[in-house]
């Protein structure tokens, strides 16, 4: 009775919607139907199509995020207020006085409609032998974690370390900190001991997550040792729990917790702790351009929105899809894109713990036919590396799942574009480059959503995300606003995923983000917007560089550099490689009377920065000078190292106010020396 009822009011309902959305779209001459770009919008009076509906989501953008958040969260309790943002103070709440938990959001509420839908694949290294986890057992995986945290004397707002490579039992922790009240800090599981000691200081962790060994590309990596050099110098930590990937025993102290051993004693039911939307969801530390990498502030409700909200519109999710994204969960395309968007919204995602070219370049298409892989999300950088093993390793493998192809992290040229458009999807599937960083949560421009069948350009972002507006401010703060203009861009209203703060340091990300600019968030990119109105992003305007689409800021690098024995000082610069996007070339001056070989001071260079930061950081070039090129009030000039590591030296501009001038001519022979005349790698 009940039942029947319920049902006919809702048929009346939606029939009396569907008519009102016809007939705006007969009055419009749309052959489409609002609710199909979403359903929340035919309660958008005025709004027939996708450009009204981007409309409605920036100049109403209260009524546009109040809708969907209560359409598409569960909440424990509803907010009362949906933004009170104030750029000039960096002051960002959304949905205030709502409660709620995250993890019964990406778990509870699926394992109620469709507890045996696969939520994780974790495609491990070897092919063929991936594992599906469904939503009922990662909901039990969540609960037992949460319950052995809580019975270590983890609390609501500690903050948990999680330095593990992407697998089911890295989304269990950081889903069972989401369930108990905690923050998690996940650091990138390629990161030295001492990178890893810094973040895990400064989040003031006392407990850390580990695995004994890592996989990747065949080779073994003895991850529970980097955190056991770590944790000598963290006086907060008091306990590691380490999980086994591996069967080899590794040396277990005190502080160790066999994780598995100790969470199969665990119930599977932990009850969620209801979360206030503003409380920290996580911390991720990421580059920016002073030396120390910032620990960016992610809270509850906002974030989780923007993230499922982006995830189903930008790829064009649908329930049943298998979601590929081939990032690491350390960076925040994996925290966004395989862990909160997709299970936010009850999606099947990949967990991938290989590299592209292992057993060989064909893995990611081999993978995307044994998973069928619906939406495919990796990085320019391995594009362009496969691109260069030629066609035919994609062609072996059927890849007709494929429906959206998407592109992060850095620029992808036209070269790349082209090739993932024609060879992986058959110029068949959009490709979506998608432009956004740690501190904006989410995807902020991309090509999709739009109109149906709108145009793509090749390389470029194009069209901000619904709720997302974006400006171009000249060097005097003035804002361009014709097309074809090229400026900083910036972000003139507040948006539910981005960042609220800089872990203990409010002041940096106020001066960082909201001082540039007054009254925008400036990115710290530049962009250039075409006469059609489509944004291209031109690259970093800051100290920050791009190396394989991780961030690396050059004050951190030459913090290490300088740290070298023999070193008086240094300048890290970034050149255009073509396939890690940029490279690192770094100038180095030895103090006074110190003689050494360059080769054997590369080397030692080289373990430093191995050492210190990790891998990815070591400079491809190191060239010895005698004195940087400074202006008379002491500034490194970057400008003029940067037109020498890109040959283009008969731009190197107004020398005048060089300290030094003649240093520029020994900067330049001696970068002939190391590279040769040729156009370096
Ligand atoms: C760059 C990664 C061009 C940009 C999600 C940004 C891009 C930084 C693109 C953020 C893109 C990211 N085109 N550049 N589609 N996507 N970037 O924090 O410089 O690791 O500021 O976040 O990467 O890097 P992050």
């Amino acid at each position: 009775m009940m039942c029947s009822l319920w049902r006919g009011s809702l048929l009346t309902l939606t029939s009396s919607l569907n008519r009102r959305v016809f007939q705006c779209c007969r009055q419009l001459g749309r052959s489409y139907n609002i609710a199909s770009c979403m359903p929340e919008a035919v309660a958008f009076q005025g709004v027939s199509d996708h450009s009204g509906l981007y409309k409605f989501s920036v100049n109403e953008s209260d009524r546009f995020w109040g809708a969907v958040a209560r359409q598409r969260l569960s909440w424990i309790s509803p907010f009362h207020t949906v933004q009170n943002c104030d750029f000039s103070q960096g002051k960002i709440k959304w949905f205030e006085g709502g409660k709620l938990n995250v993890s019964v959001n990406c778990l509870d509420r699926h394992v109620q409609t469709c507890p045996e839908r696969v939520a994780l694949i974790w495609e491990r290294d070897e092919p063929g032998t991936e594992v599906k986890i469904t939503y009922r057992q990662l909901l039990e995986l969540t609960c037992r974690l949460g319950n052995l945290l809580k019975r270590q004397g983890v609390r609501r707002g500690d903050c948990v370390t999680i330095y593990m490579p992407p697998c089911p039992l890295a989304v269990a922790s950081m889903l069972a900190c989401a369930r108990i009240g905690a923050a998690h800090n996940v650091v990138f599981a390629g990161f030295s001991s001492e990178a890893l000691a810094d973040r895990i200081r400064d989040a003031q962790s006392s407990t850390v997550i580990t695995v004994n060994q890592g996989v990747r590309g065949g080779k073994v990596v003895d991850l529970k040792r980097t955190v056991d050099q770590a944790v000598q110098n963290c006086p907060s930590v008091q306990q590691v729990l380490v999980a086994m990937r591996t069967e080899n025993t590794v040396a277990m102290t005190d502080r160790d917790v066999p994780l598995e051993e100790e969470m199969m004693k665990e119930d599977v039911v932990c009850e969620p702790v209801a979360m206030d939307s503003e409380d920290v969801l996580f911390l991720l530390y990421t580059s920016g351009s002073t030396g120390k990498p910032k620990g960016l502030v992610h809270t509850q409700a906002g974030y989780l929105l923007y993230t499922s909200l982006t995830h189903r519109y930008v790829f064009n999710y649908h329930d049943g899809d298998v979601f590929g994204c081939v990032a690491d969960i350390g960076w925040i395309t994996g925290h966004s894109y395989i862990v909160y968007g997709p299970l936010c919204n009850g999606g099947t995602t990949v967990l991938f713990e290989s590299t592209p070219v292992y057993p060989n370049p064909g893995r990611y298409w081999e993978m995307v036919e044994r998973l069928g892989i619906n939406q495919f999300y990796g990085a320019p950088t391995a594009i362009r590396l496969l691109l260069k093993y030629g066609d035919e390793w994609v062609q072996n493998y059927n890849r007709s799942s494929l429906k959206t192809l998407g592109s992060v992290g850095e620029p992808i040229n036209t070269e790349a574009w082209e090739w993932y458009h024609r060879v992986v999807g058959d110029g068949r599937c959009p490709v979506v480059d998608t432009w956004w960083q740690t501190e904006t949560g989410g995807i902020c421009i991309a090509p999709r959503p739009s109109d149906p069948e709108a145009e793509i350009v090749p390389g470029m972002a194009m069209r901000p995300f619904y709720g997302i507006k974006p400006a171009l401010l000249d060097t005097e703060g003035e804002v361009l606003s014709s097309n074809d203009s090229t400026g900083a861009l910036c972000i003139s209203q507040a948006w539910p995923g981005m960042a609220r703060t800089i872990h203990n340091h409010h002041q940096r990300f106020t001066e960082t983000y909201f001082h540039p600019y007054p009254g925008f968030f400036f990115t710290g990119d530049g962009a250039h917007r075409s006469k059609e109105g489509y944004y291209q992003i031109v690259g970093r305007l800051d100290d920050v560089i791009n190396v394989s689409g991780h961030r690396l800021g050059t004050a951190e690098l030459e913090d290490v550099v300088n740290q070298c024995p023999g070193v008086a000082e240094s300048a890290a610069i970034g050149y255009s490689h073509d396939i890690k996007g940029e490279g690192v070339y770094v100038f180095v001056v030895l103090k006074k009377a110190v003689m050494v070989e360059e080769d054997v001071l590369a080397q030692q260079l080289r373990e430093m920065v191995s050492r210190s930061i990790a891998k990815y950081a070591c400079p491809d070039f190191i060239q010895v000078v005698r004195c940087l090129p400074k202006t008379r009030s002491g500034k490194i000039m970057r400008r003029v190292l940067r037109k020498v590591v890109e040959r283009n030296t008969d731009e190197l501009g107004d020398l005048s106010t060089l300290d030094d001038p003649d240093s520029v001519h020994e900067v330049i022979s001696g970068h002939r020396r190391l590279c040769g005349d040729g156009k370096q790698q």
